[in-house]
């Protein structure tokens, strides 16, 4: 099979990494990829938003399957634009994107669907998101309506900057606070069938102990030791089968990577959002311990015809990743600087922990910094306390000036905390 992966970050790097161990794969391109990637998978240069040359170059490779990786181009329609060539995709059209492209699209569909989630209020005017506001009181959870990069959320205690926050929106959701740990899990789908991967957690702030600015996920772990053995069959039944049915009720079928952010609350499970996308950094722990080959499933999601597939299959094994960050991620990343350590990670560490690129490019001969997360280090082991060591043991042989990462990911959960 010919694949085609869109994207260029970790996420990619992660699925174009399977799909290259995948024997049913003879042929992997990657558009437009970054430095890491390029030892997996041929490099195409291409605007990933522009939907015609996205279906252009797919075209012109014989692509059996595109399977696209972040959410813009899903929620641009470069999804839709492949499909009208006639070439499979993994990936939701830009309708059932909308998933995750609007929140208040999202929180209809739940309470169509009946899907638990936090109690909200969708906000145009300043006398409605003072009304919200005054409702549900500290701490405040404001949220932009559309796509904002992982920047588009403000929890807060503080009633001004929530205030200010909602203003500077033209839509805004204004939900109840959530308690409670936060659980990952994503499902393959064709809009009729949902197979559930593993459930994974994320760290979504800058600093260790959960302190500094939101972040896009600075690390991830699965499995989840303190989680309910049952949570994906609740989960399966009470969020991610009804949401499937009812984007299908409403004809707009959602086929894809249907993920689902969790908080496990004192009063049960409730969704915090929906993606329409792998989530990245979890798809580097999930897809390390995924046993079943890739391809045949993604192309059965594609095609509609996933009832086919048996169950997934996982490897015992435990997964970790730590991201490694730029000198001054997220206000403003400083990039072009040189990474050094990556030919000691593979001489020395491989194949337990490996290094995938996320903002990455190739310079001359040497590979440099070009986003805000630089390299995403995984390594899986017997157990999260082995997978940790092997993953900070790799993290550092890593050398990039001004980088940073966390210290502490999984730490609590392979103490068993
Ligand atoms: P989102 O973009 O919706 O995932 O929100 C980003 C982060 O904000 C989430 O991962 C949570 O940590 C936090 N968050 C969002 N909604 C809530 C909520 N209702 N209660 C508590 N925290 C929330
Ligand atoms: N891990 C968070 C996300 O992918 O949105």
């Amino acid at each position: 099979m010919k694949v085609l992966v869109i994207g260029g970050g970790a996420r990619e790097h992660a699925l174009c990494r399977s799909l290259s161990l995948d024997p049913d794969v003879n042929a992997l391109y990657c558009a437009p990829g970054n430095a890491g990637i390029s030892e997996v998978a041929e490099l195409r240069p291409v605007d990933a938003l522009d939907g015609d040359a996205v279906a252009r170059l797919a075209v012109e490779l014989g692509a059996e399957l595109v399977v696209v990786g972040p959410e813009a181009p899903l929620v641009a329609g470069v999804g839709d634009a492949v499909r009208a060539s006639g070439i499979p995709v993994f990936g939701p059209s830009a309708d059932a994107a909308r998933l995750e492209g609007s929140k208040a699209f999202a929180k209809d569909v739940m309470a169509a669907a009946g899907v638990p989630t936090a109690r909200s209020y969708v906000c145009t005017t300043p006398e409605e998101v003072d009304a919200a506001l005054d409702a549900f009181g500290a701490p405040y959870v404001v949220k932009d309506d559309g796509l904002a990069a992982g920047k588009g959320v403000v929890v807060t205690d503080d009633l001004a900057a929530a205030r200010a926050h909602a203003l500077a929106c033209d839509r805004v959701v204004i939900e109840e606070f959530l308690d409670g740990p936060e659980v990952s899990l994503f499902a393959i789908t064709d809009g009729v069938t949902v197979l559930p991967l593993q459930p994974a957690q994320d760290f979504k702030r800058a600093l260790d102990g959960d302190e500094g600015p939101n972040t896009g996920g600075m690390g991830a772990y699965s499995p989840l030791p303190w989680a309910d053995p049952k949570l994906v069959d609740e989960v399966m039944a009470s969020v991610l089968q009804p949401t499937v049915d009812e984007l299908r009720r409403r004809d707009t079928p959602f086929s894809g990577l249907l993920y689902a952010g969790l908080a496990i609350t004192s009063r049960g499970v409730r969704v915090i959002e929906f993606n329409a996308r792998f989530g990245d950094p979890e798809t580097q722990v999930v897809l390390a311990r995924l046993r079943t080959p890739l391809a045949s499933v993604l192309l059965n999601a594609a095609r509609g015809t996933l009832d086919t597939e048996p169950p997934l299959a996982w490897h015992d094994d435990a997964a970790v990743t730590v991201v490694i960050a730029s000198h001054n991620y997220p206000e403003t990343p400083r990039t072009g600087d040189p990474i050094e350590g990556l030919a000691d990670v593979a001489a020395q560490d491989a194949p337990h922990a490996y290094v995938l690129h996320a903002g990455t490019r190739l310079a001359g001969d040497s590979v440099v910094s070009a986003g805000g997360r630089v390299l995403s280090v995984t390594a899986t082991g017997s157990d999260l306390a082995q997978a940790r060591e092997r993953a900070y043991k790799a993290v550092a042989r890593i050398r990039l000036d001004g980088s940073q990462h966390r210290t502490d990911i999984a730490a609590k959960a392979a103490e068993g905390r």
